[in-house]
């Protein structure tokens, strides 16, 4: 055996990141105390409101990240550049065997390429996904960190589909949506941090949504036409919506102003949000990993986007694309009963995705 631990480097800076990690940094507990892993955490500081970073690591027991950046806000050139040049030294410093990064943010291309660049082996948890748009910045982000990856690990059999298409079918392995094993794990403790008392919602009496791409809230009209849209929702039951802070500042800098039956609520913990999800009536929403979790809560989902890369929650019937458009909405929220109805297959592993991430991570370095 290897006497010197595999050093793993992970980067994180986004609050789908933070949770994504949680499982993967559970998984890695048995072998850190073994002696055998040696974890250094960066946080790239890419979200730093309190309950848009530091609340996920209290509630989801995250280590504290050795290394904050620092670096948040900004333009895409500034915040991944920034990045860039405080990574490098680090990944100099630490000469991890892996860095290991999540999902699609400004810091994941940031963490792939200072890596690559440095010849570090780069893993990728959450390879694969595709929404074939390029002029959304994830796109972008994860099509390069894909291709800068030795290990890729996909959460679904089309996102190994779509690096086969691309030629990637090197290091490519299925595992399983780490986002699974992590509902999984902290669904029976979200009960007890309800918000629906304080908030006066019945079960399967509200709408919950969130908003936040750039390509929804940056463009006025898709902006508009998304709150007409939860206007006609909050005519059936009140729709809750916590509110990114992206989403705020283009609100206010475009005067939108929500319906008196759509409640904005500042940005929720991870457990008081697994359970606004499990008991709404549907969710309305562009966030990736939400409509996912509304599948493996059997909620119907309405998706305020053109396209998903999460296409097997469509074919199941579980999630409706509706673009921004106020009466596709309404539509929708018209069919959400029917959809109830619906068998609903294991789409995305069994709970184990980090511990298999884990193994094959560790496999052949020790
Ligand atoms: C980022 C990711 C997106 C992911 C989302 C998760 C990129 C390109 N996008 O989008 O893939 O779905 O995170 O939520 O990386 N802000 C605050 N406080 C914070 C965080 C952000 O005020 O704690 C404000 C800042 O003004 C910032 C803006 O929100 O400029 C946007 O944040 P940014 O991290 O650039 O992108 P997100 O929209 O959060
Ligand atoms: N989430 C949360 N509180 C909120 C909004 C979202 O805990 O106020 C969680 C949500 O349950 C999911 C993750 O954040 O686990 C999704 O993050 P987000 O929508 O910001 O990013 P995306 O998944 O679209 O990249």
């Amino acid at each position: 055996m290897n006497p010197k631990p595999t050093c793993i480097l992970t980067v994180v800076g986004a609050r789908p990141q933070f949770i994504k990690a949680a499982a993967v940094a559970r998984a890695l507990e048995p072998a850190i105390a073994e002696k055998r892993v040696r974890h250094v955490l960066v946080h790239t500081g890419q979200h730093y409101d309190q309950n848009m970073s530091e609340l996920f690591f209290e509630q989801l027991d995250i280590p504290r990240a050795d290394i904050n950046l620092g670096i948040g806000g900004g333009g895409h050139g500034r915040m991944t550049g920034a990045m860039l040049e405080q990574l490098e030294p680090l990944i100099e410093q630490h000469r991890p065997d892996w860095v290991l990064t999540y999902g699609d943010t400004n810091s994941t291309l940031a963490a792939g390429l200072a890596a690559a660049k440095l010849h570090r082996p780069v893993a990728h948890v959450e390879a694969g996904l595709r929404s074939f748009n390029r002029r959304m910045p994830e796109e972008i982000n994860r099509v390069l960190v894909d291709h800068l990856s030795d290990r890729l690990f996909c959460p679904t059999t089309a996102a190994v589909d779509n690096l086969s298409q691309e030629g990637i079918r090197e290091g490519v392995h299925l595992v399983g949506d780490v986002m699974y094993d992590v509902a999984l794990f902290y669904r029976d403790r979200a009960a007890s941090r309800s918000l629906r008392a304080r908030f006066g919602l019945e079960v399967g009496g509200y709408f919950l949504s969130t908003c936040h791409r750039a390509e929804n809230t940056d463009d006025p009209s898709r902006l508009r036409g998304i709150f007409a849209g939860l206007a006609l929702a909050a005519r059936e039951a009140p729709v809750v919506l916590p509110l990114h802070p992206r989403t705020r500042a283009r609100m206010a800098e475009f005067g939108v102003k929500p319906d008196p039956g759509v409640h904005l609520i500042e940005p929720v913990g991870y457990l008081e949000m697994l359970d606004l999800e499990a008991h709404a009536r549907a969710i309305l929403t562009d966030s990736g990993g939400i409509q996912k979790e509304a599948y493996f809560y059997g909620v119907p989902c309405i998706t305020l986007r053109t396209e998903t890369e999460w296409v097997e929650t469509v074919s199941a019937g579980w999630n409706t694309l509706v673009d921004a458009h106020p009466e596709r909405i309404a539509e929708a929220i018209e069919c959400t009963s029917e959809t109830r109805h619906r068998p609903r297959p294991e789409l995305y592993g069994c709970g184990d995705a980090a511990r298999r991430i884990v193994d094959l991570l560790l496999e052949g370095k020790e």
